[in-house]
């Protein structure tokens, strides 16, 4: 017995709370995930370390050195949101909270990023768009995360000859967007992946009309379909068509797959769908590791009052319980218990609306008891 029980799967996670409301939703994961654990009989053990704003503060770069040793010792990462007013700046020179972030998905080459969106039937009113639009939503965003314009060659630099306004000297800039085949290569092929274990249908979206870097993209992706996924429905769209699409037929997506500015903007676009923005999750997976994080950012003008939403960070834990360590059923239960918790009518403010009484609202730390208490 006793030894069963020191054989019992033990897993490593690197917690990275960073700025903002990130400490107090993250608390909320790290409970989940220990109810998850005991009830699977696997034992998770933490590791903390810094990024961001407050990582820039205590040793004068966003992403130090033994955060990402920490991450890449780790067998998954969670984060929770990084960034704040208190280090914005266009100062080239300046670190950014943001760079810990860029940083930590390069250096664990983080490839692939899923943002699933999903309705929670009891908050579909939430949304913007009328419900006969909404509803049936259910699309899965795969943006590729370690290239084009984020990590291409960029440069500001002084131009004598006539950059200023009315031909004076001034400055210029450029940022590259730039695919390397097997680049597009491999994020093509976690989208048919995804795709197979969905409805089957992935819908390509690029802008080949105008650039040379989308003309590759299609190409290879259609050269990775036909050799080894002709099973996966594929239709290529337009980026700007695409922005129009999500709105007016959304739930007719099932995989989007898409380069790194492009999802970057699609995705918060497709988040917006559900009007809530606190409830949507996201997992970053490379080769060898992934780092799960809510798809929100770290909401500094509530930071520190207890009552930010935990549900998508909570729900990011579910991703990690799915794609890092297969536990289903754990994933499962995360899902049915947070789908409960909102059909008894809790919420947290950001989620609440005229008609929720005023003792279903409540704070970070007694929603994510609430999960627990429905695990
Ligand atoms: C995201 C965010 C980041 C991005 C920022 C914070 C650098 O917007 O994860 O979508 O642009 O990728
Ligand atoms: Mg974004």
């Amino acid at each position: 017995m006793e030894k069963e029980a020191r054989r019992m799967t033990a897993y490593q996670i690197c917690l990275l709370p960073g700025d903002g409301i990130g400490p107090e939703i993250i608390a909320e994961g790290v409970k989940v995930l220990d109810a998850v654990g005991a009830k699977a009989g696997v034992a998770f053990s933490y590791t903390t370390a810094a990024i961001g704003g407050c990582a820039i503060d205590e040793c004068g770069e966003a992403l130090p050195a033994a955060t990402l040793e920490v991450a890449k010792a780790s067998d998954a990462v969670l984060l929770a949101a990084v960034g704040g007013p208190k280090w914005d700046t266009t100062d080239p020179d300046k670190p950014r909270p943001e760079q810990g972030l860029l940083g930590i998905r390069k250096g664990l080459e983080l490839y692939t990023n899923l943002r699933p969106v999903t309705v929670f039937d009891a908050l579909s009113s939430a949304s913007t768009l009328k419900p006969e639009v909404i509803d049936g939503v259910d699309l899965m965003m795969v943006r590729e995360l370690t290239g084009g314009l984020y990590f291409g060659a960029r440069e500001r630099f002084y131009d004598e000859a006539g950059a200023g306004v009315g031909g004076a000297a001034g400055q210029r800039a450029y940022d590259t967007l730039e695919y390397r085949e097997y680049e597009i290569d491999r994020i093509a092929r976690q989208a048919f992946e995804v795709a197979r274990k969905r409805r089957g249908k992935v819908t390509s979206v690029d802008k080949a009309n105008v650039l040379e870097s989308s003309r590759l993209w299609r190409e290879v992706v259609h050269r990775v379909h036909d050799a080894d996924y002709p099973d996966v429905e594929l239709e290529d769209i337009l980026v700007d068509n695409c922005a129009m699409q999500l709105i007016t037929r959304p739930a007719d997506f099932d995989v989007l797959v898409t380069e790194n500015m492009f999802g970057d903007i699609l995705s918060d676009e497709a988040a917006q769908l559900t009007g809530s923005l606190g409830m949507l999750a996201s997992a970053s997976l490379g080769d060898s590791t992934a780092l799960y994080e809510p798809s929100h950012g770290s909401a500094p003008d509530i930071a520190g009052k207890g009552i930010a939403n935990p549900l998508a960070q909570i729900l990011s834990v579910e991703m990690m319980l799915r794609y890092s360590f297969n536990l289903q059923q754990g994933a499962d239960d995360i899902r049915r218990a947070v789908t409960e918790v909102l059909d008894e009518g809790w919420r947290t403010g950001d989620i609440a609306d005229a008609s929720t009484p005023e003792d279903r609202v409540v704070g970070t730390a007694r929603m994510g008891d609430l999960v627990v208490e429905h695990l």
